[in-house]
């Protein structure tokens, strides 16, 4: 699929996805190209019908930004008690609706804001879904201060870990944190993996995101849109 193609369905699925948010209600936005789209949907309606939220929480910088230039007020997840709807993107997504995220290296904050969220709904091109989490290196974001241990523990368990680059130098999140990229496709048992990080001192967030997602909007190249639950 070509990017322009690929744009546009990205466009459509963040338009149904913009549609669906309450006024007054507690709004979480991801990040990414396909939520970029959002944002201007969502602009879109502050601007047509005076769209008003009571808070918005935001994943990256980008997305805070794009949000306040639109005249949104953007608040610190700590700083809401839960948020209604969550709308992010994602880089897999397979049938039982378990997800691959991190491809532009948010995912701790992503999913904080996930788990979090009454709602999450994920907005992607038909290119992301999968039947198994496959075809795409899985982000786990590490600490500085151990990341070669933890590379070379993820080496011995046969996942290919890679330092995500920034240029010449490891690529830095948010939080001062290194993403050690798996290349594991597919992944056999993505709870099992799930666990295994979840559990390895010196791994701050994996972008293994199980049993989050509520629905995700797929807008396909033939035109059409389709709503998984
Ligand atoms: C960022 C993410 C994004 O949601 C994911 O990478 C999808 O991005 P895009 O909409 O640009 O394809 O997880 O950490």
């Amino acid at each position: 699929m070509d990017k322009n193609t690929q744009d546009e369905l990205k466009k459509e699925a963040a338009k149904v996805a913009a549609d669906k948010v309450q006024a007054g209600s507690v709004l979480g936005v991801g990040t990414g190209s396909t939520v970029k789209f959002f944002i201007d949907w969502l602009g879109e309606r502050k601007e047509k019908e005076g769209l008003t939220l009571k808070h918005i929480v935001t994943t990256s910088s980008r997305s805070k930004k794009q949000l306040e230039s639109y005249g949104f007020k953007v608040d610190e997840l700590a700083d809401v008690d839960e948020v209604d709807l969550t709308v992010d993107g994602a880089d897999r997504v397979d049938s039982q609706l378990n997800g691959i995220k991190g491809g532009g290296a948010a995912l701790t904050l992503e999913k904080n804001v996930a788990v979090n969220s009454k709602k999450n709904i994920w907005i992607v091109d038909e290119s992301k879904v999968v039947d198994h989490l496959s075809g795409f290196k899985l982000p786990v974001e590490v600490l500085p201060v151990s990341c070669m241990q933890v590379k070379k523990r993820l080496e011995k368990e046969g996942l290919n870990p890679e330092f995500r680059m920034n240029g010449n130098q490891k690529l830095t999140t948010h939080y001062g944190n290194y993403i050690l990229d798996l290349d594991v496709s597919p992944i056999p048992v993505p709870a099992g993996l799930a666990d295994y990080l979840d559990h390895t001192v010196g791994v701050v967030e994996h972008g293994l995101f199980l049993n989050i997602c509520d629905e995700v909007i797929v807008a396909k190249s033939n035109g059409t849109i389709q709503e998984i639950k």
